[in-house]
Parts: C-alpha cells; sequence; structure tokens
C-alpha cells in the first residue's frame, strides 16, 4: 500500500439536498487560490470504473439488489479510487476532496441497512487499509427537507434517494452518533440556511488544517 504521505485528506459527507457538491467547489476554489494541489473527487464514481459501478448502483430499475451487494459496490468502488487517485495524490502532498467516504457506509448501509458499524470498518480495512480522513464535514439537514430538495434539484430520484423516509431518518441518526463519537475529525454544519453561509462554515472547518499541513 502506497504510504499516505503529507497530504490532506478532506471529506464531504450527508443526506442529499444538503448542498454538499456545491459546497465541494467552493471549498476547491478557496483551496487553490490558497496555494493548494487539489483533487475532486466522488464516492461512488471518482475513477472510470467507479462510475460505471455507480450506475448499478443507482439504477432504479435495479430494485432487487440484495443489501450485501449495495454494500461490497460501495467498497469495491472505493477501493479503485483510494488506490487509483486518492493514495497517490496524498503521496504527493496533494489536497483531496471526496464527495462521500466510509462514513457514508456507516450511516447508510450500517445505520439504514442494519449491517452495524463492525462489518462496515472491516470492509474498509481491506478496501482502504488504515486510510481515514483528516477531517470531515458532514452537513446536517434533516430527513425531510433533504429529500424535497433532492427531488426539486433532480427531477428524479435515484434507487437510494427512493427509499422509505424511515430509512433517511435512520441514516441522519447515524450520522449524527457520528459525529458525537469524533468531535475531533468530523465537524458538523447547519446545512439549512444559504449556500454562501454555509461556505464560510466549512472553510472555517478546513483552513486551519490546511494552514497546519504548510508546516508539517
Ligand atoms: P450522491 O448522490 O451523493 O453522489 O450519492 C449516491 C447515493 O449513494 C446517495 O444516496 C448516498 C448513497 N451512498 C451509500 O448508500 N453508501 C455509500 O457508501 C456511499 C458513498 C453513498
Amino acid at each position: 500500500m502506497i504510504d499516505r504521505g503529507h497530504g490532506l485528506f478532506v471529506t464531504l459527507e450527508g443526506a442529499d439536498g444538503g448542498g454538499k457538491t456545491t459546497q465541494l467547489r467552493r471549498l476547491a476554489t478557496r483551496l487553490r487560490a490558497a496555494g493548494a494541489d487539489v483533487l475532486e473527487t466522488v464516492e461512488p464514481g471518482g475513477t472510470p470504473i467507479g462510475r460505471k459501478i455507480r450506475e448499478i448502483l443507482l439504477d432504479k430499475s435495479n430494485a432487487e439488489m440484495d443489501r450485501h451487494t449495495e454494500l461490497l459496490l460501495y467498497f469495491a468502488a472505493r477501493a479503485q479510487n483510494v488506490h487509483e487517485w486518492i493514495l497517490p495524490h496524498l503521496a504527493r502532498g496533494g489536497v483531496v476532496l471526496c464527495d462521500r467516504f466510509t462514513d457514508s457506509t456507516l450511516a447508510y448501509q450500517g445505520g439504514g441497512r442494519g449491517f452495524g458499524e463492525e462489518t462496515v470498518l472491516a470492509l474498509h480495512r481491506i478496501a482502504c487499509g488504515t486510510l481515514q480522513p483528516d477531517v470531515t464535514v458532514y452537513l446536517d439537514i434533516d430527513a425531510e427537507t433533504g429529500l424535497n430538495r433532492a427531488r426539486t434539484g433532480r427531477g428524479n430520484l435515484d434507487r437510494m434517494d427512493a427509499q422509505s423516509l424511515e430509512f433517511h431518518r435512520s441514516v441522519r441518526a447515524a450520522y449524527l452518533r457520528l459525529a458525537e463519537a469524533e468531535p475531533e475529525r468530523i465537524v458538523t454544519i447547519d446545512a439549512s440556511p444559504g449556500a454562501n453561509e454555509v461556505e464560510l462554515a466549512v472553510w472555517a472547518a478546513v483552513a486551519p488544517r490546511w494552514e497546519r499541513t504548510l508546516v508539517r
């Protein structure tokens, strides 16, 4: 496994409709302006192989997909991203911004699908070794608002969005538990205000960590 070097690994987490993708783009712009070599990526789907796996995962016609298949496909996409892109970029001293990572699996499959933490973390060790984000920004939004925003934003729902409200509530509960358990790594930000306000809060969470990498 490649040494992760001195780079900074930042992940964004939260329900769909919380503005993660917009915030990731804005954060990348700010970090680049500060001189960082930024790789923007997404889970699932950061690599060409990952994009194919993403299509299978989110295709609504795959309604019969077993939860075990789902869990393993998320990690299959992640393993490829970690080894093809994330670790090499960190080893070069760059900043990796990843839209979702293993906290998503802990929340959606661990919480929503009922696998629990231990199973998810065991697979994480196989797919990602000891790699952990240096900082995780969790954009918190209640399940109803998130789903409504995702629905109006996208027009149609993918296989995961189309899960029940109860499923999405258990995903949020799992995220809140994770954030409570790891307050040093996971910064919780209220995603309900406008994008400009959220952007400032995200920058306040990440900028000090980025500055610290400069003196390493
Ligand atoms: P996205 O729409 O934010 O790109 O994410 C795709 C969907 O996949 C989203 O509904 C969350 C879900 N997901 C999981 O269920 N487990 C995971 O490990 C990841 C990365 C995403």
